[in-house]
């Protein structure tokens, strides 16, 4: 679990171009600290201006559970699962996305389906590296090749270490990319929210994706707290798979968990129990077997994974300064990532911690869709400057 607690030094929080970090342009100083020394603004700006224009631009989401990329002119241009088929033998890349999340676990031996990116970071380079350029190939097949050389904006977790981040742009840069940007998850899915990041208020997002939940105050442009913790919704996926294994002898797959989750997960609050029919492996006679699962199992058995998320947002919430901690009380906190649409989390969430809680418009997409936001803020701030 990291921490990080920024006040007054919002400079260093916003976007990383090779190694170097800005931040939102309407609160810019006067000077700034870029990582290779302290420069005049507008001199950052023109440089950053020769980066990012000229050349199409994009922003990807490259989720440990789903990959999003987003075109300023196109919104969301591609939403994929973030998996690949690969050929054990060749290494030839026999499919990615949907079609290669069908195939896991039903794959013969010499193919194999696997994601490639692990509690929002990545644990394959190359499987990555090949997943990002057959996703460059099908933008570009469908937008008449006319993406090529782009400039990309990417976003890591809060709590990547800057080996993490490195890995991270070079598989972005393996695609041919011309410049690639870092941006820290939360704030991107604060600005898809539509949230007024830039406001000397606070603003609260709770990100919860696949690999990781993400907790971010935000006020006047600059991270105030934040807390990254390598647990999301996969890991509720494999606490239903042992659940399942240990109460019923019987194995399950990640999708099949996914599934349950889906239908019958939720999170601690009272509710009107459902059942469903769950397939599996029988460990003891090695035979199918279908069982009966009930939602309230489920829900007994996601429990440890939320309340390590609700610890989080808690730690979080109390390194707020109490300025601060006034308008939380007003103004709440907002949902985001696939995690936080399980059954009652609003719900569960609002109860505990006493403040409202909101849904972003498109919790999914909120991601990508802040991502394409900061280009669009990088490039106003452009025409401006030139
Ligand atoms: N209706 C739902 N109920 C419960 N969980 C859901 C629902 N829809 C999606 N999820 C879960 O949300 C997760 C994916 O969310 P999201 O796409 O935000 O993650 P990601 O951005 O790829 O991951 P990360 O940000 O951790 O790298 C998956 O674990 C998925 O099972
Ligand atoms: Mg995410």
């Amino acid at each position: 679990m990291t921490l990080c607690i920024i006040s007054g030094q919002y400079v260093l929080n916003f976007f990383t171009i090779s190694c170097q970090l800005y931040c939102i342009p309407n609160i810019l100083p006067k000077f700034l600290y870029t990582g290779k020394g302290v420069f005049e603004k507008s001199r950052i700006i023109r440089k950053l201006g020769g980066k990012m224009f000229g050349t199409t631009t994009i922003g990807i989401d490259l989720g440990t559970a789903n990959i999003l990329v987003y075109s300023k002119t196109k919104g969301i241009i591609l939403n994929e699962p973030s998996v690949v088929a690969l050929n054990r033998e060749t290494n030839e890349v026999l499919a990615i996305g949907h079609e290669a999340k069908e195939m896991i676990g039903k794959t013969p031996a010499n193919i194999i389906a696997v994601r490639p990116m692990q509690d929002g970071v990545i644990a394959d380079f190359d499987l990555t590296s090949g997943l990002l350029n057959a996703i460059m190939r099908r933008i570009g097949s469908k937008s008449g090749n006319n993406i090529r050389k782009p400039n990309v904006v990417v976003c890591t977790p809060t709590g990547a270490t800057s080996v993490e981040q490195r890995a991270i742009q070079d598989a972005v840069r393996s695609t041919g990319a011309k410049n690639v940007t870092l941006i820290e998850e939360p704030v991107a899915a604060a600005i898809g929210a539509d949230l007024p990041v830039d406001e000397p208020i606070a603003n609260v997002i709770v990100d919860i994706g696949g690999g990781t939940s993400e907790i971010a105050i935000i006020s006047y442009g600059g991270v105030v707290s934040s807390t990254s913790i390598r647990t999301g919704g996969d890991h509720m996926d494999e606490e239903i798979i042992q659940y399942i294994r240990k109460n019923y002898n019987v194995l399950i797959g990640e999708a099949t968990a996914e599934r349950i989750k889906m239908e019958l997960g939720y999170a601690p609050i009272t509710h009107e129990t459902i059942t469903s029919d769950v397939r599996g492996r029988d460990l003891l006679t090695g035979l199918p077997k279908t069982i009966q699962v009930e939602s309230t199992e489920i829900q007994r058995a996601l429990t440890e994974t939320l309340n390590r998320i609700l610890e989080a947002i808690r730690h979080t919430l109390e390194q707020c300064p109490p300025e601060l901690s006034g308008d939380i009380v007003d103004r709440g906190i907002i949902l985001s990532g696939g995690g936080s649409l399980l059954h009652g989390f609003q719900d569960w969430l609002k109860q505990e911690i006493d403040v409202p809680v909101h849904m972003a418009p498109s919790p999914l997409e909120s991601v990508a869709i802040g991502t394409g936001r900061s280009l669009q803020t990088i490039e106003s701030l452009g025409k401006k400057v030139k």
